[in-house]
């Protein structure tokens, strides 16, 4: 029975609104001061205050008390690496010695690691994996995440990731959108071959993740020694034309145009944006491609965080999302990621609160049905152990989510 009431929830975070939050917009987040909110079949159904009379017969509905705790509509993670094989515990100390996650790339380390150990576990081990990271999530309050491939970079390994990603997603309370990206890097089987590995990309990987549904959207790396933006541009019309949503790794390391392409072609979102350029973020407000932004990645690499304050006063539309992946960001870390959005990159609570829900949704095209309390969207809420959002900056790095709810159903 997916039919629950909350009632005299402190505030009830509404977040209300079915399209991302541009600028200013990010600041109004809708709250109803003591509220209670009905999910019926799984659908939000009501959102009153507690002086309106409950509408309905409650007797087929679960009753939970939220006296003093404040209500919001589940986090959504835009952009992680969940599903992967091996660790990099050894380059991270290495990287605390003083090289350079580009180095390490070089020489063989990163991404073409993680690659040669996913390559090696079966679907079982993934899946294994995958669930205990996502039990972690779902206890930060993150309801819906999104997932890349990326790791396998061959037909074999990459259609694995994504299945094992379809697979968790009818197992797991956690809602998964899979990414297809196939251009993560150059694997080393390819190497003096990136336009024929592009080829191989477009012509054989599309059709056949188009064709059995795995991902409806695809991602590239475009970065400096990895994928240029003449390369990316190629890639994502070819992905267009095939009927996919599009994503982007835009000026992570070296400023090179990244997010002035995903504005030229629509993408969904430019992610990362550590170096964008002025230009980059005056292009970026002007389009509805949203900047996710990645602050666990910049702390973990010990770089300069993306100018969020000037995006927000811009008039870009903000995301926020953790990056969870082996290497340049092993964390999930939600409390700490609201502590850098706010403390180091001058987001106000309210504006993280809206990037990582309503405009977190919009990043992956689903802003219509989850990311706010509206009454028709997918009944998946937190409950916090505060009676104020605030809190999630402040009480800095501390878990305080105290219940989730997935479709109506408490999960935690
Ligand atoms: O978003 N920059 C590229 N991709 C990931 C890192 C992947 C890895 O290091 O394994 C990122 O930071
Ligand atoms: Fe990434």
């Amino acid at each position: 029975m997916n039919n629950l009431i909350i009632q005299n929830a402190s505030q009830v975070v509404t977040c209300s609104g079915f399209t991302g939050k541009r600028g200013k917009e990010m600041s109004n987040l809708k709250v109803i001061e003591n509220g209670t909110v009905i999910v019926t079949e799984g659908i939000i159904s009501h959102i009153l205050r507690n002086d309106e009379p409950i509408p309905i017969d409650t007797q087929s509905y679960n009753i939970i008390d939220a006296t003093g705790k404040a209500l919001l509509p589940g986090f959504v993670d835009p952009h992680t690496h969940f599903v992967f094989g091996g660790y990099r515990e050894e380059e991270f100390s290495w990287r605390l010695r003083g090289d350079s996650y580009m180095e390490l790339m070089r020489r063989g380390g990163g991404i073409d690691n993680t690659t040669r150990a996913t390559r090696c576990e079966t679907e079982k081990e993934l899946v294994a994996s995958g669930k205990q990271r996502l039990n972690a999530m779902l206890r930060m309050g993150i309801t819906t995440v999104e997932g890349k491939s990326g790791y396998g970079l061959d037909k074999e390994t990459e259609l694995k990731q994504l299945r094992v990603m379809q697979q968790l997603n009818e197992d797991h309370p956690v809602d998964i959108i899979p990414t297809y990206m196939g251009a993560h890097a150059i694997p080393s089987d390819w190497k003096g071959s990136k336009d024929e590995f592009l080829n191989f990309q477009i012509e054989e990987m599309f059709p056949l993740v188009a064709q059995h549904k795995l991902a409806r959207a695809v991602d590239i790396f475009c970065e400096k020694d990895v994928f240029s933006i003449e390369q990316s541009r190629r890639y994502l019309l070819a992905a267009r034309e095939q009927g996919f949503q599009l994503k982007m790794h835009a000026d992570e390391i070296v400023s090179l145009g990244g997010a002035e392409l995903a504005a030229e072609l629509g993408c969904l979102s430019a992610d990362h944006l550590l170096q964008v350029s002025d230009k980059g973020i005056r292009v970026l407000a002007e389009t509805g491609t949203v900047a996710t932004l990645l602050p666990l990645t910049a702390f973990s690499l010990k770089e300069n965080y993306a100018r969020a304050r000037e995006m927000i006063d811009a008039g870009c539309i903000v995301a926020l999302a953790t990056d969870l992946n082996p290497g340049s960001s092993f964390s999930a870390s939600v409390p700490l990621l609201f502590a850098l959005a706010c403390i180091y990159m001058n987001m106000t609570s309210e504006e993280a609160v809206s990037a990582f829900t309503i405009n977190s949704a919009a990043a992956l095209g689903h802003a219509d049905r989850i990311g706010s309390i509206d009454v028709g969207k997918q009944g998946d809420l937190i409950l916090l152990q505060f009676p104020s959002y605030k809190f999630l900056p402040y009480h800095v790095g501390m878990n305080i989510v105290e219940c989730v709810i997935k479709k109506g159903e408490k999960v935690v």
